[in-house]
């Protein structure tokens, strides 16, 4: 009935609190650290934003917008750029979708067809494996080297691309390992993108939320490679569920003209993205208010709290993230062999403790042996988490 490509589909994070959902049934009190949404913790939405969404309903922008972002918007995304990375993108090369996700839906959906490749960090944030498999395409996973602070094996990139190589994406902060990519690698990953003519695709959703370093702009640091970077109003601005994205171009060569206009074909085909969140976006990119610093304060105690427990724990071994809001922990099969992999550990752990994380191979490959934790709850909800962790692996030692 359904095709082999949405067989293929799988998304790990959704997929266990589905599990969850079913152990909640029983009574069981669920402890939710598998999604990375603040706004279901205590970061809530500033009021001054949710006023700005409902303002722009009143004032009567309900229609379709222009299909590549409402203009006002691009101007001050354009703004944004100079004023975070000192990056000058004109208002012609911003796109603005519904959430990074459709970012990605349309520049994997333009970038790959019969096999071609993309290379991606391993472990990766799932959505880049599945599309480009959904496309026909292939993930190609580059090792992020865990005992070098999970900054990537540049060896091991060069060495997996090939003729069928379309682009290189950079997930730096990175979702599951929370780290950063230091500004030496993001310079050898542009070098090796301009040595092969390839572009580079920036997932910035994250560059906002940094505890110890500012942002390394991929955009920044390139000359004439090109890099598409892709960033939102999720998690630094608190709105996850209004679902607003945008990609942009720095491309100084104009190398990217046809990726450029296939993207704006599909975005026409899709009308536009919600046009009451895109205005009141231009009053967040106005007024960005303190939200996003407060936040990352608050984060990073839960962070250090949460690394301090970890690091506790006989046979957990855990890099400490210096970005995002994630743990991505080891587990020492070695040490316990009560479970034949990640995915068995962690549906165990939702059924003994209900602590809800996602299995590292959930990731891809590089993810396998390791789970990922969210640190968003209350400090009081993290001991708790903490207590209950130790003690489940604890008793089987
Ligand atoms: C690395 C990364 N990219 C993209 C997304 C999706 O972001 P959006 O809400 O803008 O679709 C996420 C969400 O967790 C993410 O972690």
């Amino acid at each position: 009935m359904v095709t082999q490509r949405i067989n293929e589909i799988s998304y790990a994070i959704r997929e266990i609190a589905a599990v969850a959902s079913e152990v909640a049934k029983s009574g069981k009190k669920i402890y939710h650290l598998n999604i990375g949404d603040p706004v279901i913790y205590d970061f809530q939405t500033p009021a001054y934003i949710s006023q700005a969404l409902a303002d722009a309903s009143f004032a009567g922008k309900n229609y379709y917008v222009d299909s590549l972002g409402a203009p006002e918007l691009r101007e001050e995304i354009s703004k944004s750029l100079i004023q975070k990375y000192k990056v000058k993108v004109s208002t012609e090369d911003i796109l603005v979708t519904s959430g990074v996700t459709e970012a990605i839906f349309f520049l994997i959906a333009t970038l790959l067809e019969n096999k071609n490749e993309i290379l991606i960090p391993g472990p990766s944030y799932p959505l880049y494996i599945n599309y480009a498999k959904f496309f026909d395409g292939i993930p190609v996973e580059y090792e992020l080297d865990e005992d070098n602070d999970w900054e990537p094996n540049i060896d091991d990139l060069r060495k997996k691309i090939n003729d069928k190589t379309k682009a290189i994406l950079i997930c730096s902060p990175n979702n599951p390992t929370g780290v950063m990519y230091s500004e030496k690698m993001i310079k050898q990953i542009i070098d090796i993108a301009g040595e092969f003519n390839l572009p580079i695709i920036s997932d910035e959703i994250y560059d906002q939320i940094l505890y110890e370093k500012p942002f390394n702009s991929p955009a920044v640091l390139s000359n004439d490679v090109p890099i598409i970077g892709l960033n939102g109003f999720s998690k630094s601005h608190l709105a996850t569920g209004w679902r607003l994205g945008y990609m942009y171009y720095y491309d100084p060569d104009n190398k990217l003209a046809d990726l450029k206009a296939g993207i704006a074909k599909l975005a026409r085909a899709r009308l536009s993205a919600s046009s009451i969140a895109q205005y009141a976006a231009i009053e967040i990119l106005k007024n960005p208010g303190t939200h996003t610093k407060e936040m990352v304060n608050k984060l990073k105690e839960r962070r250090d709290y949460s690394y301090t427990r970890l690091r506790k724990i006989e046979g957990i071994t855990c890099v400490k993230p210096n970005g995002a809001f994630y743990l991505f922990p080891k587990l020492d099969f070695n040490e316990f062999k009560n479970w034949k992999d990640d995915k068995e550990f962690i549906i165990d752990l939702l059924k003994t403790t209900g602590i809800c994380g996602v299995y590292g191979s959930g990731f891809g490959d590089y993810g396998k042996n390791h789970f990922r934790l969210t640190f968003l709850p209350k400090k009081e909800i993290l001991e708790t988490v903490y207590d209950l962790l130790e003690s489940f692996l604890t008793k089987i030692h």
